[in-house]
């Protein structure tokens, strides 16, 4: 459809992801595994479906890691990288792309997996956002809607006006006032929270007279700390019933085992992605997501995630416990 094929997708990648330590120390955010695949991979997999073909990526410090992902696994996507050296926030990230984005704009967060018709963002007559009701919208952007329209947009506000968080999803039908909104922001030096926010932008569009459309959505997946990634990863394997069979392991699906990880002796699953390359030996694994390249030998796991590469070698103990005694072996 021509409207969609016009219309170009910024994904920014940049993010620390500070809350995600330590594995994001070594390896973005956006590569860690979730269900069968990255973050990335499962954003990419919403473009690529919708029809979006221009893709461009906001890429920071592990930009290499990155484009050597995209490149093996999405090699149809036409994207362009550009690098964002210093991390000044959202709007700064999205406002680096100005030079080269023109007409029709899709802009998707890195950090968030979405199950979300998309065509109802890319058909719709006005800009539009994804907005979706939560308990603790501090953290958030937070919207205030009025007549059908967004009225007014505020950064992490102390004093939230609603429960309406700002979840990831931006349309714009021309990017040109986005870019003109941003460059307003960059020109009066405002910064909120330390950073040029793009919930700061789109205040100036409203503003500015330019209507945005809340577009209400519910499957929309945390991915920005330990736990709440465990719990989409749950979600991922259960929705798409994803199962698995190792010749001499006890497998308990839902699990994603990829095809290069090797396992003995182990029992793996339920809710559990084991990646490329993942060495396991006489385990339990529960509930956990072990990244590609980790080796676990001895190890009784359970809501875990183990970095790529990661070494985790527990102790085999040879008990000989005699009547009334009591050994605990303590986590
Ligand atoms: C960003 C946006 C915020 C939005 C959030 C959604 O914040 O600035 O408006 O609500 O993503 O995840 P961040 O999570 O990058 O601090």
């Amino acid at each position: 459809m021509k409207n969609i094929e016009e219309t170009s997708a910024i994904i920014p990648v940049a993010g620390i992801g500070t809350r995600l330590r330590p594995h994001t120390h070594t390896w973005p955010k956006v590569l860690l595994t979730v269900g069968d695949k990255p973050i990335l991979g499962h954003i990419l997999d919403e473009v690529k479906n919708v029809g979006i073909k221009r893709v461009y990526l906001i890429i920071g410090h592990f930009g290499e890691k990155i484009k050597k992902y995209v490149a093996t696994y999405y090699p149809e996507l036409k994207v362009e990288y550009i690098l964002q050296k210093e991390q000044k926030g959202l709007g700064h990230a999205v406002w680096m792309a100005k030079d080269y984005v023109r007409g029709p704009l899709m802009v998707l967060l890195g950090d968030t997996i979405i199950s979300a018709d998309l065509k109802k963002f890319l058909f719709s007559q006005d800009n539009a956002i994804a907005l979706k009701e939560v308990e603790d919208p501090k953290r958030f952007g937070v919207a205030v809607v009025k007549n059908g329209y967004v009225a007014r947009l505020v950064e992490k506000p102390e004093k939230p006006l609603s429960n309406l968080a700002v979840v990831g999803i931006y349309t714009f039908k021309k990017s040109e006032i986005l870019f003109k909104s941003l460059e307003k922001l960059k020109l009066s030096g405002r910064m909120t929270k330390g950073e040029m926010q793009l919930t700061d932008a789109l205040e100036i569009m409203i503003r500015s007279g330019h209507k945005i459309k809340p577009i209400m959505i519910e499957g929309w997946h945390d991915c920005g700390k330990k736990e709440t990634i465990i719990e989409t990863n749950k979600y991922i394997l259960k929705r798409k019933k994803l199962s698995a069979r190792v010749k001499g392991v006890l497998v308990q699906n839902p699990v994603y085992i990829a095809k290069s990880a090797r396992i003995k002796n182990s029992i793996i699953g339920p809710y559990t992605s084991v990646g490329e390359h993942v060495q396991i030996e006489d385990s339990i694994i529960t509930d956990s997501i072990i990244n590609q390249g980790a080796v676990i030998h001895n190890m009784n796991l359970d809501k875990s995630l183990i970095g790529p590469d990661a070494v985790l070698k527990g102790r085999v103990e040879h008990v000989n416990i005699g009547e009334n005694s009591e050994i605990k072996f303590e986590n």
